[in-house]
């Protein structure tokens, strides 16, 4: 028996139940895929920041164990739902999975249970959609069971803080629902913050993500200012860094990728309608940071014109980093896919490297040898740490360098066009 579940072993299940084992609680991971939970039993981890060895030690000891079947709820003390938040087709909040998973739990669920939501939603879920939800199992919330809001704020990559040491924000339906969540994650994470609402939580998370993609729109904007003024941004933004209050540094780029920034914000845009608002800062983020691979586009374009005096047209363009942000393995919203598929259009042969991504099995592409002689120009997109880049520059007939990555000076240095 264990005494926590967590419903979803992805990037935030995983961490999350690794956390609580190493503090010797018990916790049962539960997943729709079998071949993952079947993986989850072996002690092997398929999420970067767990290692297999450590989470196999604790697979040995009983403290983690996976499963498909979501009858062992009964048994546990809390159940964390850990599940994806996407849009829909019409770019609205698609809450199927985790209602669908609370439809489960509401059949089975307990006296005295507590629940916490971690998916990142719109302020409102928590009272509005899973309590109903819950409560049809004829039990009530605040009274037989206990209800919360928890946001995971994990950074997949990210070493210097973990999800034991990142601070967690709990807010409960009642006072008790957030008291036995602090005590709960309490056993654990070194720092709990108690808020007054699960309201308030979800919006913390929001605004987390809103402040990342509004800063990062602003520098994209200035970045292609700077392009027009003849201006090297990065020069900018690293002299700009150098103030040591009042500034904080954010980094333009190919435009936003991972299941969080581009898709979050549109979450509270839709719900902020309900009111008579519009989040007009979300929407002219979302509008600049869309438009960045279309801009990536033209920049390349550009440097195979006059770099090289060739068309994009019928150019060989080696992509290097697929994945939407360095050294991970999560092509989620990359724009790195949606630069290949720009490319493509416009009639470029594309190819890519990528050590972390083999296979792009939508673009019927594999990553291929990293040999920049071979195609016209290297477009950096993602600058894994393990990519010798002065070679790769040397090697190259053009590189394109969309990160930063270089040790180029200027925008145009020699063979090398920054953004
Ligand atoms: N990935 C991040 O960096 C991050 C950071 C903070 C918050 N979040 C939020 O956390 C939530 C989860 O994100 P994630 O990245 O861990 O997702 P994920 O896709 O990595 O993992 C979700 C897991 O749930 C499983 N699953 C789907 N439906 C299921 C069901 N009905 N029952 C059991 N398992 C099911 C999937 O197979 C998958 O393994 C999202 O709301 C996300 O926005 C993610």
């Amino acid at each position: 028996m264990s005494d926590i579940a967590i419903i979803g072993a992805g990037y935030v299940g995983v961490p999350l139940a690794y956390t609580f084992a190493k503090e010797g609680r018990s916790v049962l991971l539960v997943e729709r895929q079998p071949e993952r939970v079947e993986q989850l039993n072996r002690g092997e981890s398929y999420v970067e920041d767990v290692p297999s060895e450590a989470l196999s030690e604790l697979v040995d000891k009983g403290l983690v164990r996976a499963t498909t079947d979501y009858d062992e709820l009964r048994e546990v003390e809390a159940i964390l739902i850990a599940l994806p938040t996407p849009l829909s087709a019409q770019r609205e909040p698609d809450l199927d999975i985790v209602l669908g998973a609370t439809r489960d739990i509401a059949a089975r669920l307990q006296k005295g249970q507590l629940i916490v939501l971690e998916s990142t939603t719109y302020p409102g879920t928590t009272r509005e959609r899973l309590k109903p939800v819950l409560e049809e199992s004829g039990l009530t919330a605040g009274e037989d069971f206990h209800l919360a809001f928890s946001p995971e704020r994990v950074d997949p990559g990210r070493e210097d803080w973990t999800t034991k040491t990142t601070p967690k924000v709990v807010g409960g339906l009642t006072e008790e629902c957030t008291r036995r969540a602090v005590e709960l994650y309490s056993s654990a994470l070194d720092t709990v913050l108690p808020l007054s609402s699960p309201e308030a939580a979800e919006l913390t998370k929001l605004l987390e993500n809103i402040f990342r993609s509004v800063n990062i729109a602003l520098v994209n904007e200035l970045a292609q200012l700077c392009d027009r003024m003849g201006l090297d941004i990065w020069e900018v933004v690293d002299a700009a860094a150098t103030k040591p209050f009042g500034f904080m540094r954010f980094e333009p780029g190919p435009g936003l990728g991972g299941h969080c920034l581009p898709v979050d914000p549109f979450y509270l845009s839709w719900k902020a309608r309900q009111y008579d608002f519009y989040t007009e800062f979300i929407e002219l983020a979302g509008k600049v940071n869309a438009n960045m691979p279309y801009f990536c586009r033209s920049l390349i374009s550009q440097a195979l014109n006059h770099g090289r005096e060739l068309s994009l047209k019928g150019s060989k363009v080696l992509i290097l980093g697929v994945s939407y942000k360095a050294d991970v393995q999560d092509t989620r919203e990359s724009p790195a896919l949606k630069l290949i598929e720009l490319l493509r259009n416009a009639g470029a042969n594309v190819a890519y490297h990528d050590p972390h991504v083999p296979e792009l099995p939508q673009y019927g592409l594999s990553s291929v040898p990293l040999a920049p002689a071979d195609h016209d120009c290297v477009a950096i997109v993602t600058a894994h740490g393990t990519i010798d880049y002065d070679r790769v520059v040397e090697d190259a007939h053009l590189v394109i360098d969309l990160r930063n990555a270089t040790n180029s000076n200027g925008r145009i240095d020699g063979k090398v066009w920054k953004l």
